[in-house]
């Protein structure tokens, strides 16, 4: 049984073992019914092998947990030149002699074994549980990145029969249009120390000043976004701004999973072809697509403060309020009803479903459903303080990344939250990417 899905108080070491136990299950349902040449796949710029990512994921717990919090011996002793993810460059990646599947397996279930032993020893330390968390939570993006990896390659979806068709989504629930006015105001954007957890990149919450501004209801949907092709908008450069190298060296003329069949569009899902779904978000754009649409419909990107405050501020008295909210819908722990997260879809649904999770502006689906891009660039707050593992960020910041905000359907209920930021670079089509506007 897999406690509580929010990290809401230190939790203890029998409910740390049930997450290690529950995010390493996941890795394996999702690779399972892949044979040995798909867990390969070809090389390509984004996506990792998957024989490779799998083994990776484990080296991370090993590493910190076992090897470093506890100071073990390596389970196997070249394992740093295998899958240290800081140090194996990308395409390498594909010609490691890496272990055998049924090596891979069987590592694995050794850290996960020794890690939940470690947990449940009475004399474990807060340090071990801190990193045994981190671990857990490197391994939930891992499996959303296996997930988009399977999509990337026309995989089947993966088999996931105890969570798919648990959505508590109206299947029909149809577009949500229009903007809501949000009242400026300080906001202190970040992790407070308060906070259960935080990654480096959230620390610390620091005051910014919002002007007062209006942001879509929900995000861009597939057939607002087949508006924007059909009216030629790929062929038209003065929408592209800084975008049109991008949109020269892609050779892009639609999303990346579309095709024209007849008269209408179809999107590729997985393995097959569906016609498009009218009121979901669209997903897989990258940046640059997200803000030519913009410029077409005269609107633009939310900053990532403004994305923020949008789903954890209140209204106060024409300002905003001095609350924070975790979530949009408040304190309360993630439940099926708030968002579509978990795989529980196994796609996107309506931008109208889930009025549970509505924020207190009464902004729809902004956790879950799909990531959202934002204007800003990725990079530290004025009082960054960089993890032990110094790669969740520092190298990144200088990669003109785009920060993107809120989950997707891939995403563990368990860490996303308010303050969470993702970030990737501007070309990247093949992550659960979509975005909202916000009005000029
Ligand atoms: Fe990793």
């Amino acid at each position: 049984m897999v406690p509580d899905l929010q990290p809401s108080a230190p939790l203890t070491g029998e409910q740390l073992a049930a997450w290690v136990h529950d995010a390493r299950q996941r890795t394996m349902d999702l690779v399972a019914d892949l044979d040995d040449d798909q867990l390969v796949g070809p090389v390509l710029p984004t996506v990792n092998p998957l024989i490779w990512e799998i083994g990776h994921l484990s080296w991370f717990s090993e590493k910190f947990v076992l090897r470093d919090a506890l100071g073990e011996p390596p389970i196997i002793p070249h394992a740093d030149a295998l899958w240290d993810s800081g140090a194996i460059p990308h395409d390498t990646r594909w010609r490691l002699s890496l272990p055998s599947r049924k090596e891979t397996l069987a590592y694995m279930a050794e850290v996960r074994d020794r890690t939940v032993e470690r947990l449940l020893d009475r004399r474990c330390t807060d340090v071990v549980r801190h990193f045994a968390l981190y671990a857990v939570l490197h391994e939930d993006t891992h499996t959303e990145a296996i997930t988009y990896t399977r999509q990337r390659l026309c995989y089947p979806a993966p088999q996931l029969p105890d969570l798919v068709g648990t959505s508590a989504a109206d299947a029909g629930a149809g577009p949500l249009p229009g903007d809501v006015e949000v009242p400026g105001g300080t906001h202190l954007l970040g992790a407070l120390r308060s906070d259960p957890f935080a990654y480096d990149n959230e620390k610390w919450a620091h005051p910014v000043e919002i002007a007062p501004f209006a942001i879509a209801r929900a995000p861009v949907t597939q057939s607002e976004f087949a508006a924007f092709v059909d009216d030629g908008g790929y062929t038209r450069p003065e929408l592209w701004g800084a975008g049109e190298q991008w949109l020269r060296s892609s050779g892009a003329r639609q999303p990346l999973y579309w095709r024209r069949e007849g008269d209408g569009w179809q999107r590729r899902d997985f393995d097959g072809w569906v016609a498009l779904e009218p009121h979901r978000p669209v997903i897989h754009l990258s940046f640059w697509e997200a803000a030519a649409h913009c410029r077409w419909a005269g609107r633009r990107l939310p900053t990532e403060a403004e994305w923020e405050v949008a789903a954890s501020a209140e209204p106060g008295e024409g300002s905003l309020r001095d609350v924070r909210r975790p979530h949009p819908w408040g304190d309360e722990p993630t439940a099926p009803e708030h968002a579509n997260l978990e795989w529980r879809a196994m796609g996107t649904v309506d931008v109208a479903a889930h009025p549970a999770g509505d924020s207190a502006f009464g902004l729809r689906g902004m956790i879950g459903n799909a990531w959202e891009w934002t204007a800003s660039t990725f990079s530290p707050y004025p009082n960054f303080e960089q993890d032990a593992y110094r790669d969740n960020s520092w190298p990144w910041f200088a990669e003109g990344r785009k920060v993107l905000r809120g989950g997707a359907w891939a995403t563990r209920a368990r860490y996303i939250r308010t303050t969470y930021r993702n970030y990737f670079t501007t070309e990247r089509r093949d992550v659960l990417a979509g975005f909202r506007t916000c009005a000029r």
